[in-house]
C-alpha cells in the first residue's frame, strides 16, 4: 500500500519529485504506459504575485512530465512539449498550453496532446491565437512532442477556453471544451478524427453544462460522468457534475459531488482530471489548488471517487488515503 497525502484541508501542502523539487505540472493529466504512470502538466513560473496575462499561469518552458510506478513517487522526466523562445514564434513564452491532455492512438501508435493554446503574453482573449485548440504528437509518451498547430472546433466564431479529452471504450476520442460566442458560453463535445489529430463534424452542444469549465469525464457502469467547475477564474467555487448514458447527452445535472467541510468550494480546489489506475476499481479525482501568490507553488489534492449503487458520484475530503498496489 502507498499513501496519497493531501494534508489538512487548509494546508495547501506541496508535492515533491524524487529530486526534492515541487511537482510543477499544472492542470494536466496522467497516462499509463507499460505499467509506468506519466503525470504531465504546464510548467509554471515562479511569480511572486498573480497578475492577469503576463503574470498568471503562463510558461516559458512548456509541458513537464513525471514518471511513477506507484502513483506516489514521481521522477522528473523533463519537458515534453517545449516552448521555442524565439520572439514571434507561436510557441514563444510567456504563453500557455493550458489544461494539456494526452491520449494514445492505437491505430497510429502515436501519442496525441491537446490543449487550450494561448500565445504570448498569455492572456485569454478573443483574437486568433488567444482562444484556440492546440495539438502536438509524439512516437513515445515521454519524447519530444511535435507541435502541429492550432484551430477552432465547429467554427471560428467559437472561442476555445478550458478543454479536456475523453477516450471511449471503442477507441473513439472526444475534445470537450468551453465554447464562447459573445456572451453565450457552454460546454461542447466534438468527436476527433480517427488519428485524433483533427476535429470531425460530429459535435454536440451540451445544454445542461452552461457556464461550466474545468471538465473531466469518467465512465462507471452505464453512466458517463462529467465533473465541472463554475467560472470564477482562480477563485475556488462549487463543483457540479452531470451524468449521461451517452456522451452526446442528454446530460443530467446531478449537483455538487463534494460532501463535508468546504464542499461548497470543491475542498478549496478545482477539478483537473479523472483516471482509473490499471487493475484498480477506484477512480481518482485530481484537483488543483492554484496558488495565486506564487504559481510555482501549486498544490494538488487527489481523492478517490465513490459511486453509489444508484449511480451518484461522491467526493469526500481525506487528509490521506491508501492507494491499492498498482
Ligand atoms: C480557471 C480555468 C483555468 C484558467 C483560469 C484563468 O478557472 O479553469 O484553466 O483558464 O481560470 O486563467
Amino acid at each position: 500500500m502507498k499513501t496519497i497525502i493531501n494534508g489538512n484541508i487548509d494546508e495547501f501542502i506541496q508535492w515533491h519529485d524524487t529530486d526534492g523539487n515541487i511537482i510543477n505540472a499544472s492542470d494536466g493529466g496522467i497516462i499509463c504506459v507499460n505499467g509506468v504512470y506519466h503525470w504531465y502538466g504546464l510548467q509554471l513560473r515562479d511569480l511572486p504575485v498573480a497578475s492577469k496575462g503576463a503574470g498568471g499561469q503562463t510558461t516559458l518552458t512548456g509541458v513537464a512530465m513525471y514518471a511513477s510506478t506507484d502513483l506516489v513517487t514521481w521522477k522528473y522526466e523533463g519537458i515534453v512539449l517545449a516552448c521555442r523562445n524565439a520572439p514571434g514564434d507561436p510557441l514563444c513564452g510567456p504563453m500557455r498550453f493550458e489544461r494539456p491532455k494526452i491520449l494514445y492512438n492505437e491505430r497510429t501508435g502515436k501519442y496525441v496532446l491537446w490543449c487550450h493554446y494561448v500565445c504570448a503574453p498569455g492572456d485569454h482573449g478573443t483574437t486568433p491565437g488567444t482562444a484556440e485548440a492546440g495539438v502536438a504528437v509524439c512516437d513515445t509518451v515521454n519524447g519530444h512532442y511535435e507541435w502541429l498547430g492550432t484551430s477552432r472546433p465547429i467554427d471560428d466564431k467559437g472561442l476555445v477556453r478550458d478543454s479536456t479529452v475523453y477516450q471511449d471504450e471503442d477507441g473513439s476520442a472526444y475534445f470537450i471544451y468551453d465554447r464562447m460566442v459573445g456572451e453565450d458560453r457552454c460546454l461542447h463535445i466534438v468527436r476527433l478524427s480517427e488519428d485524433y489529430l483533427s476535429f470531425t463534424d460530429d459535435w454536440k452542444r451540451l445544454d445542461a453544462q452552461y457556464l461550466r469549465e474545468a471538465a473531466a469525464v469518467v465512465k462507471n457502469g452505464k453512466y458517463y460522468y462529467m465533473v465541472t467547475s463554475g467560472l470564477t477564474g482562480w477563485e475556488f467555487n462549487r463543483a457540479k457534475y452531470f451524468r449521461s448514458e451517452c456522451l452526446f447527452g442528454p446530460w443530467e445535472d446531478m449537483g455538487d459531488p463534494c460532501i463535508g467541510d468546504d464542499a461548497h468550494n470543491t475542498f478549496r480546489s478545482q477539478t483537473t482530471y479523472i483516471f482509473k489506475p490499471e487493475g484498480s476499481d477506484t477512480c481518482i479525482h485530481m484537483a488543483e489548488r492554484h496558488n495565486t501568490q506564487s504559481f510555482l507553488k501549486c498544490s494538488y489534492i487527489w481523492l478517490p471517487i465513490e459511486f453509489t449503487p444508484d449511480g451518484q458520484l461522491e467526493l469526500r475530503y481525506r487528509n490521506k488515503w491508501d492507494i491499492a498496489d498498482v
